[in-house]
C-alpha cells in the first residue's frame, strides 16, 4: 500500500495502480473518454487530467501510476479549465447532432459536456464523410468519431481481429479498415464489440428497432418475440437497476406491452440445442469422430471459422444456434398448432448480440416448408439496447411493470438452458445431459465448476464412465484464436471445445448495455448462475415441453426432420475474401 493525498485528504491505496483507479476506489469520478476498464490505457483524449505536485504539466490520470507521498488535485481551477478546453476541442470536430444520434442517452461526450457546462470555443472543422452501412450488424458514421481508439483497441486487444487502424493526421484522424473497404468485406466477425465500446454514436448496431416499431404499429401479422438468456440479466441496467439484477418477469411484460402476440424463451431452444448437439456428440463418440467437436451456437465464432479457420469446419457441430432453432420451430410446429400460415408470422429476436443480425441473412439458415416454400426463420434481430429504446419510445414504465410469464409451449426452460448466456455454460449444459445419457446414471453433482470462470482459456478433464474426456472453453476472440492456433499446430488437443466470440460469452455481447463497471461481467455471470440454481429443472433433457416437441413433431433428437429444421452447414469464406480484396 502507498500513502497519497487527493484534494488535500490522505488515503492508503494499493501500489501500482493508476491515479484514476485510486480516485475510483475512494469514490471520486474523474471524467474519462478514451479510457475503458477492459483496455490498455493510451492517454489520448486528455479529459482525465489531474494536477500532480512537482509535475510541470497536467497528467492524464488513466496512465499515471500512484507513488508514495503523491499529492494530486482533481478539482483545481487549472484542472477544470483544462478539461473544459479539451472537451471544447473535441466538440469542434463533432457534428453535435445529439437529437438524431444513435448513442442516445448513452453518449459519454454529451454527459461530460453537460456536467462541465462546455460551450464551443472553436469553429467547427471538416468532419469525416465515411458512412458505412455494409454490415447487417454494425454501422459506422465517422463524422461523429472523437478519435478515442477504443474500437481499434477492443478489436485488436480483446478480439484479436485488427480490423481497424487509425489513419490520417490531426483532426482528420479516423479508425479505418485496410484499403478503406466496407467493414463487411473484411474479416470482421460482426461481434459488435467496437459498437459496444464506442463512447459516442460513431459505431452502433444496425438500427432494426425502427423496422420493428413499424411492424408493431402496422399490426398486420402475428408478432412473436423470443428473448435470449443474457438479456434478462442486463436489460435492467438500461433503466437504472443495479448490474446483475434479474428482470425476467418485467422483460416479458415489456414485450407484451409493446404489442407482441406471443413471447417465447430462447432458453427453451437452448435446451433443444443441447438435445441435438449432445446427441451429435454421443453419435461422434460412437462413430469415432471427427474430434475435437466444437460448439456452434455463437455466430461470431462461425464467422471466424469460415473466414479464418476453415480447416475446422467439419469439427463444428451442425446444430443451429438456439435463436435459429426457436424460429424454425415457431414457423413449423407452432404455426401448425395455432393453424396459421408461417408467412403470416413475424419472429423478432431480442438478443445481446449483433452477430445474430448477420446470422439471419445466411442463405443456409432459411427453412424449407412442406409445400416447398423457403422462408426466413428469424425476421428481425434487435439488441438489448434497441429493446430498451423501443420500451422508452412506447412510453412503457419498465420499473413499474409486474412480473409476467412466458407463453406456452415454447416458454418452458431449465437451468441448463439459462447458463448458455455465460462462457462455459454451453459446455456445462452439454456435459449434464451427455453424462447422464452415456452413463444412464444421475450426476452426483450438477455443477461442473471446473468449466466456470472468466479466464480467457480454460480446460478440464471430465471422467465419463472411466473415459477421460478433455474439454476446453475459450471466450474473447483473441483468446479463441490463441487456442485455435495451438490446436492447429498440435500443441493442444481436446475432445470437446466451447467457443464464444465475446468476452464473458453473451453476457458481454456487443448489443448489451454499455458499461464502464470493471465488475460488470462477473455481476451478470452471477445472476445467470442464480437463475440456474433457482430452477426446479436443471438438465435440458428434463424439459417437459422439449420432450413433447419431440413426441409430437420432431420424433427424436437427430431424426430426419430434426436434421432438416435444426441443423445447418458452413462454407469456406476465405476465398470470397480474396475475391473482395482484388476487385
Ligand atoms: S464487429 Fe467485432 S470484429 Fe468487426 S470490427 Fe467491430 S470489434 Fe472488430
Ligand atoms: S469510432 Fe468510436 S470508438 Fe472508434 S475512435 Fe471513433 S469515437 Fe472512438
Ligand atoms: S458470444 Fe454471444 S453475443 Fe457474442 S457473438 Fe457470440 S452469440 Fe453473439
Ligand atoms: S481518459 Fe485518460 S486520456 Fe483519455
Amino acid at each position: 500500500m502507498v500513502k497519497i493525498f487527493i484534494n488535500n485528504k490522505e488515503y492508503e491505496v494499493p501500489e501500482n495502480i493508476t491515479v484514476l483507479e485510486a480516485a475510483q476506489k475512494i469514490g471520486l469520478q474523474i471524467p474519462t473518454l478514451c479510457h475503458h476498464p477492459e483496455l490498455e490505457p493510451i492517454g489520448a483524449c486528455r479529459v482525465c487530467v489531474v494536477e500532480i505536485e512537482g509535475a510541470r504539466t497536467l497528467q492524464p490520470a488513466c496512465t499515471t501510476k500512484v507513488y508514495d507521498g503523491m499529492k494530486i488535485k482533481t478539482n483545481s481551477d487549472r484542472v477544470v479549465n483544462s478539461i473544459k478546453f479539451n472537451l471544447s476541442l473535441i466538440m469542434a470536430n463533432h457534428p453535435n447532432d445529439c437529437m438524431y444520434c444513435e448513442a442516445d442517452q448513452r453518449c459519454e461526450l454529451k454527459k461530460l459536456v453537460h456536467i462541465y457546462d462546455v460551450r464551443p470555443l472553436f469553429p467547427p472543422t471538416d468532419l469525416s464523410d465515411v458512412f458505412d452501412d455494409s454490415s447487417p450488424s454494425i454501422q459506422r458514421d465517422l463524422s461523429r468519431c472523437i478519435k478515442c481508439q477504443r474500437c481499434v483497441r477492443v478489436c485488436s486487444e480483446i478480439q484479436g481481429m485488427n480490423i481497424y487502424s487509425m489513419i490520417e493526421r490531426g483532426y482528420k484522424t479516423i479508425p479505418q479498415t485496410a484499403f478503406d473497404v466496407p467493414v463487411y468485406e473484411t474479416d470482421c466477425i460482426s461481434c459488435g464489440q467496437c459498437a459496444n465500446l464506442c463512447p459516442v454514436g460513431a459505431i452502433y448496431e444496425t438500427p432494426d428497432w425502427k423496422k420493428v416499431l413499424r411492424l408493431i404499429e402496422r399490426k398486420d401479422k402475428i408478432l412473436i418475440a423470443q428473448t435470449a438468456p443474457a438479456v434478462r440479466v442486463a436489460i435492467g441496467e438500461e433503466f437504472g437497476m443495479e448490474p446483475g439484477s434479474i428482470s425476467t418477469g418485467k422483460m416479458v411484460a415489456a414485450v407484451k406491452r409493446l404489442g407482441f402476440d406471443y413471447v417465447f424463451d430462447t432458453n427453451f431452444a437452448a435446451d433443444l440445442t443441447i438435445m441435438e448437439e449432445g446427441t451429435e456428440l454421443i453419435h461422434r463418440l460412437k462413430e469415432g469422430g471427427p474430434f475435437p467437436m466444437f460448439t456452434s451456437c455463437c455466430p461470431g465464432w462461425i464467422n471466424l471459422l469460415e473466414k479464418q479457420y476453415p480447416e475446422f469446419i467439419n469439427n463444428v457441430s451442425s446444430a443451429k444456434s438456439p435463436q435459429q432453432m426457436m424460429s424454425s420451430v415457431i414457423k413449423t410446429y407452432f404455426a401448425k398448432k395455432i393453424g396459421v400460415d408461417p408467412e403470416d408470422i413475424v419472429v423478432v429476436s431480442i438478443m445481446p448480440c449483433t452477430a445474430k443480425k448477420d446470422e439471419i441473412t445466411r442463405p443456409q439458415q432459411k427453412i424449407k416448408l412442406e409445400d416447398g416454400r423457403e422462408i426466413k426463420a428469424t425476421d428481425y434481430v434487435i439488441t438489448t439496447r434497441e429493446f430498451a429504446k423501443l420500451i422508452k419510445f412506447k412510453e412503457i414504465n419498465f420499473m413499474g411493470l409486474p412480473d409476467e410469464e412466458y407463453d406456452n409451449p415454447l416458454g418452458t426452460s431449465t437451468g441448463a438452458g439459462a447458463i448458455f448466456g455465460v462462457t462455459g455454460g454451453v459446455m456445462e449444459a452439454a456435459l449434464r445431459t451427455a453424462y447422464e445419457i452415456l452413463t444412464e446414471e444421475k450426476l452426483p453433482k450438477l455443477e461442473f465448476t471446473a468449466v466456470r470462470g472468466l479466464e480467457g482459456i480454460r480446460e478440464a478433464e471430465i471422467d465419463i464412465k472411466g473415459k477421460k474426456f478433455k474439454v476446453a472453453i475459450a471466450h474473447g476472440t483473441a483468446s479463441v484464436k490463441r487456442l485455435l492456433d495451438d490446436m492447429k499446430d498440435g500443441r493442444r488437443y481436446y475432445d470437446f471445445v466451447e467457443i464464444m466470440a465475446c468476452l464473458g460469452g453473451c453476457i458481454g455481447g456487443g448489443g448489451q448495455p454499455k458499461s464502464l463497471d470493471p465488475e460488470i461481467l462477473q455481476k451478470r455471470a452471477n445472476a445467470i448462475y442464480t437463475i440456474d440454481e433457482r430452477s426446479t429443472l436443471r438438465r435440458s433433457h428434463e424439459n417437459p415441453d422439449v420432450q413433447k416437441l419431440y413426441a409430437e413433431f420432431l420424433e427424436k433428437p437427430y431424426s430426419h426432420i430434426a436434421h432438416k429444421l435444426l441443423h445447418t452447414y458452413y462454407t469456406d469464406r476465405t476465398k470470397n475474401k480474396d475475391k473482395a480484396m482484388s476487385s
